[in-house]
């Protein structure tokens, strides 16, 4: 059996991920703040463990506590064949020039977007240290880690830090007895909620705003089962190369 614990199940991208995961080989833990009522048919239909844990990942104390809860379910079951644990929960508000954003809105965002991260994966290796098993993470960046959007800064440094953690993560890991392999990777754009309030955003507040309007109406958002396909591919396959920084546009829409 393969254990895949992924944050932000719920909708979005992460809905797109679990649903393309969902099968009889595979016991998914699904993190968020609400559940997703379709991803639970779904594995009920296809015969899937599925694990939903409510919980918000801003809260820096609940963090450890789902993940004992995970590792005490996996520890109850067969011996796992692998483990991999996906950061994919995000959030992309408040969007704005710096100096108009809220103090206590900048801090949730680096707790959801980067620190949250940063704590499920020190919860993860901690939990699997002697495991002599396939274990890897996938980090959900974004174009955003490598290119400044204006009004966007908040989100540019987290997602920057997130692929800052993935090489540093890896470099630690590399020489341990049965190292944790980490890569982050951009999923390119997606038809998801996010882009929603993207696009509703003033114009004042993010002047980018008519291209990611133009990418919509002109049809060229991924919808999030594709990407989801695509990064399970990045996630299942012999090239996974620990401490990769990856753009998936890059190995499949070119
Ligand atoms: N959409 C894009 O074009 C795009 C592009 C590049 C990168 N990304 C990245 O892809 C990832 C997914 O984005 P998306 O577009 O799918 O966003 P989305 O549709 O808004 O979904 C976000 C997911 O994160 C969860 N989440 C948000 N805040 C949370 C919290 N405090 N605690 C627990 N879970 C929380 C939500 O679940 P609940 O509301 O149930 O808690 C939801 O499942 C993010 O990391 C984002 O930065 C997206």
């Amino acid at each position: 059996m393969k254990h895949i614990i992924i944050t932000g199940h719920s909708k979005g991208l992460g809905a797109g991920i679990a649903t393309e995961l969902i099968n009889e080989n595979h016991h998914i833990h699904g993190i968020s703040r609400t559940d997703s009522v379709e991803i639970e048919r779904l594995a009920i239909l296809k015969n899937c463990k599925f694990n939903f844990y409510s919980c918000d990942v801003s809260r820096r104390d609940t963090i450890s506590a789902v993940m004992d809860d995970i590792f005490y379910t996996i520890s109850g079951s067969e011996t796992p064949e692998a483990i991999y644990l996906i950061n994919n929960a995000g959030v992309i508000t408040p969007i704005g020039p710096l100096q108009t954003l809220d103090p206590e809105e900048i801090d949730k965002h680096l707790r959801i977007n980067l620190l949250a991260p940063t704590l499920f994966i020190r919860e993860f290796i901690r939990h699997t240290t002697d495991m002599n098993i396939e274990k890897r993470i996938i980090n959900i960046s974004s174009g955003a880690a490598v290119n400044p959007y204006h009004g966007m800064s908040v989100y540019c440094i987290g997602k920057a830090g997130l692929d800052m953690l993935t090489r540093s993560v890896a470099l630690e890991q590399k020489d341990e007895e049965y190292p944790v392999e980490v890569i982050s990777v951009a999923p390119g754009i997606i038809d998801t909620d996010m882009q929603t309030r993207m696009r509703a955003e003033p114009e004042e507040n993010f002047k980018n705003k008519q291209k990611f309007v133009t990418l919509k109406e002109s049809g060229q958002l991924v919808s999030p089962d594709v990407a989801g396909r695509k990064l399970i591919e990045v996630l299942f396959s012999e090239d996974f190369e620990n401490g990769a920084v990856l753009d998936i546009r890059e190995l499949y829409y070119k």
